[in-house]
């Protein structure tokens, strides 16, 4: 029997001000209005009832029960490949599909370890020139390479370029699970998170960039990023112009440079009482995000160690910030992401973020007045400066992004220096992680891109 996943609430389970918050929200709703908030204690009974009850107050036709299904009931619905799929490093993974993969390490300037996956060419070697354009596929927050590999071939978009014809390269920013390596710093200790997406932009994306090319003998190469991994591009353009050069086009998908309209609630909850993730950082706001184990798994005991279905959403921070598409989500893969994400960021990755919220600006870190003389030598960071971003720019962007809103992405569209074009998704309810996973995603987003990349 196929589990039936017609849950249409996302409960976001909050450590707020030393209680629990629970707001429930309408899957594929942009609604920022929580229907229900329910402060409790952590008793697991009351709370599930409490919740039950508003349940059924606001959504007569939800049905409960059906929602508390057992976990391994659903793991026993899927295929074997995929758990073990679940389980794969990337490399592993890749060959397992019957493509190539190769693993680079590099260093960067400040002693970090960095490992990028390669798939050289697609399953038929003969397809393609001997010079395959280089792609470089930049991952976002608390993601990893796997991101683009999850769906499969045919349908991630890895596999997809690589059968069209392209070198593809696919980085792994500092932290993350095939980056957690520094020369002398240990990733159990704060100092090692000591960073946040402007470092990894300037000491890990130039790094990796510059590797790509002089393997490959190229001069330039096509970007593509998701979420951070386009805020990541737009720093370094902007922060080392000469970059530009040997960028041939960029693609953002899901852009992220504002963030003053974003409209995730659990985003919004920790933007404006702050609290929730100052809970999580030591006295210097420094170490890495854990939300699997600290953050979200600590009130995920609550509700999702009850063995529910709702256990493998809700304990993921991913669809916790980002939502849940029904139509889009394939449940089956729900497995493999849940193997490859969380992959590993800093608490400052997310309180940058954070900070773009709160000051509706696009600059470097924030460390508050006495910090900012000491880095700045200013009272306040200095912007990121969009127009010297002059590489050429496509924008891929939705209207149901609970995190790169349209109207920021139009902010952002109208600041830089060389736009091409602004893409709007064909489907009302394509959300932030759609671009990684979404059942249509190649029609609705990777032939578009493909359709750009061969027009440069
Ligand atoms: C939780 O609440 C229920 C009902 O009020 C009560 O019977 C139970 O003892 C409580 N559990 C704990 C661990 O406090
Ligand atoms: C929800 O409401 C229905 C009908 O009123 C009731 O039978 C059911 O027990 C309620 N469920 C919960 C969990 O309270
Ligand atoms: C983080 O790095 C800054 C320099 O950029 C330094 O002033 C600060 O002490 C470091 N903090 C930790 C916890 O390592
Ligand atoms: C869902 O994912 C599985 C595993 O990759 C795949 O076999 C299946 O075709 C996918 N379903 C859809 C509708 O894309």
């Amino acid at each position: 029997m196929a589990p039936n996943y017609s849950l249409v609430l996302l409960l976001l389970q909050i450590l707020y001000n030393g209680v629990f918050v629970f707001s429930i929200q309408e899957f594929g709703s942009n609604s920022v209005e929580p229907l229900a908030v329910l402060e409790s204690t952590p008793n697991l009974s009351e709370t599930l009832n409490a919740i039950a009850d508003i349940l059924n107050d606001s959504l007569p036709e939800f049905n409960y029960n059906k929602v508390i299904m057992k976990a391994e009931e659903f793991y026993a619905t899927l295929p074997k490949s995929i758990l073990n799929e679940a389980t794969m490093l990337v490399p592993e993974l890749v060959r397992t599909h019957g493509y190539p993969c190769e693993t680079h390490k590099m260093k960067t300037s400040d002693g970090y370890i960095l490992t990028m996956h390669r798939i050289p060419h697609g399953q038929d070697e003969s397809k393609g020139t001997k010079d395959r354009p280089v792609v470089y596929l930049q991952h976002g927050l608390l993601s990893s390479s796997a991101d683009w590999l999850i769906p499969g071939p045919e349908k991630g978009i890895g596999y997809i370029l690589a059968d069209a014809g392209y070198d593809v390269w696919l980085p792994n920013a500092r932290g993350n699970t095939y980056s957690r390596n520094h020369v002398s710093l240990d990733p159990d200790g704060d100092e090692f998170w000591n960073f946040s997406w402007h470092e990894i932009a300037l000491n890990d994306v130039t790094v990796m960039i510059d590797y790509a090319l002089s393997k490959t003998k190229q001069e330039n190469l096509y970007y593509i990023g998701h979420s951070q991994g386009t805020t990541v591009f737009y720093v370094l353009c902007s922060e080392k112009p000469e970059y530009n050069e040997k960028i041939r086009v960029h693609i953002s998908l899901a852009p992220i440079a504002y963030m003053s309209h974003m409209t995730s609630p659990l985003l919004q909850i920790v933007a404006t009482g702050g609290r929730g993730l100052q809970l999580l950082a030591d006295v210097s706001g420094v170490g890495e995000f854990m939300p699997n184990t600290g953050f979200l798994g600590k009130v995920g005991n609550v509700l999702c160690s009850e063995d529910s279905v709702t256990q493998v959403l809700c304990t993921n921070a991913m669809f916790a910030v980002c939502g849940f598409n029904q139509k889009q989500m394939n449940a089956t893969l729900l497995p493999i992401i849940m193997g490859h994400s969380p992959a590993g960021s800093s608490i400052m990755q997310v309180m940058h973020y954070v900070q773009e919220i709160k000051s509706g600006k696009f600059r470097q870190y924030d460390y508050g007045l006495i910090g900012n003389n000491r880095h700045y030598d200013n009272t306040s960071p200095p912007r990121y400066l969009l127009h010297k971003v002059t590489a050429p720019v496509y924008l891929f962007y939705s209207r149901n992004d609970w995190v790169s809103a349209e109207s920021d992405v139009l902010r952002l569209y109208r600041e830089l220096g060389n736009v091409q074009e602004r893409i709007l998704i064909e489907d009302g309810k394509f959300n932030h992680v759609d671009y990684l996973y979404a059942i249509d995603a190649r029609e609705l987003v990777y032939d578009k891109v493909i359709t750009r990349l061969k027009a440069h």
